[in-house]
């Protein structure tokens, strides 16, 4: 694939700080997103409109939209679990947005406190409002192989998820191996499912590096064309409603893995590696190691 463009879409200040158990100072937030901006990122999700008594690292949203310096042509995008999300996103000048489903009933319930069809349902005057607005959302499908509640998750469960936000306006839909236990093996079964009814192009790749075969995750998930995958600087991350799932993928084992296979990915190294030692630096002592993929590209 000679020079073919693969998009990294940034998790660090979203993914990544929701799960830290210390404090991270909304400064240091922003200090995080602006050397993120300096690497060439066109994606960066900066933090979610939640409820900040189900996610408190993310309660400080507004302050850290208001706070960073944008580069132009970079999307800076949110999370927005409902229409008070989207309202609150739509204030900080969110460049674009997302929702989020699960394919598993016992995930949706803890994460979003609703049934899957509850949270279609909350997502509609969402994506209505976004379109009025002309802002683009993204529609995210967590546990797309395995549940931490419900156990092994069938690909036809994903598909039926995936193709819901589809239909519903969602220009682009991200598959999160939420607990990091992905195969290639039930990646390519998944994709399998979810490709007969969401064209690839418009799908993202979005695994957490538990059992540390997030990049051959990624190469299963190449193969069926996917091109654009979402990774945390540091490998940084992991889900507060996923007991024991670890970061997300990390951004700089991505790219190098990437651009050794002949990918560009339009990154700056010299100021990725400038973001990464930042990103570590914000991490709680005992998650020093949260990512294989992040050790093992030193
Ligand atoms: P609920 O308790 O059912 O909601 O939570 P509610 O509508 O009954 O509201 C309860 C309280 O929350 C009210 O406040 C609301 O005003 C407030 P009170 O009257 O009690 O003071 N509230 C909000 N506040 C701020 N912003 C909002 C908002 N909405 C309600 N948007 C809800 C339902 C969805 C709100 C809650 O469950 C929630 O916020 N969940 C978010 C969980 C989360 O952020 N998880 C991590 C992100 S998903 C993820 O990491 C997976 C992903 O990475 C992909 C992957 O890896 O698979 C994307
Ligand atoms: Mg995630």
């Amino acid at each position: 694939p000679s020079n073919e463009s693969v998009t990294i879409v940034e998790m660090a200040p979203r993914d990544g700080l929701q799960n830290e158990p210390g404090e991270v100072a909304t400064a240091d937030k922003i200090a995080l997103i602006d050397k993120l901006s300096a690497c060439g990122f066109t994606r960066i999700e900066a933090t979610s409109f939640v409820s900040p008594k189900w996610v408190p690292q993310m309660a400080d949203a507004a302050a850290v939209m208001a706070g960073i310096s944008r580069r132009p042509g970079c999307v800076y995008s949110v999370l927005t679990p409902n229409m008070k999300g989207f309202e609150a996103a739509l204030a900080a000048k969110a460049d674009a947005v997302a929702v989020f489903a699960s394919a598993s009933e016992g995930f949706s319930r803890t994460n979003i406190n609703c049934s899957i069809a509850e949270s279609l349902d909350r997502f509609a005057p969402v994506l209505k409002a976004a379109k009025d607005a002309g802002i683009p959302v993204r529609g995210y499908v967590s546990c797309v192989t395995d549940c931490p509640y419900d156990g092994p998750v069938e690909p036809g469960s994903v598909a039926k998820v995936a193709a819901a936000l589809d239909a519903m306006g969602c220009h682009e839909i991200s598959l999160g191996d939420t607990l990091g236990h992905a195969t290639p093996e039930t990646i390519a079964a998944m994709l399998e499912a979810v490709c007969a009814v969401v064209p690839p192009e418009r799908l993202a790749g979005h695994f957490h590096d538990t059992a540390g075969r997030a990049l051959l995750n990624i190469e299963a998930s190449l193969g069926f064309g996917l091109r654009v995958f979402d990774a945390a600087a540091g490998g940084l991350g992991g889900c507060p409603y996923a007991p024991g799932a670890k970061g997300n993928v990390a951004t700089e084992a991505v790219d190098a893995s990437l651009t050794d296979k002949g990918y560009r990915t339009g990154l700056d190294r010299a100021a990725l590696q400038d973001a990464v030692s930042f990103a570590r630096a914000l991490r709680s002592p005992d998650r020093a190691t949260a990512s294989p993929a992040a050790v093992a590209g030193g």
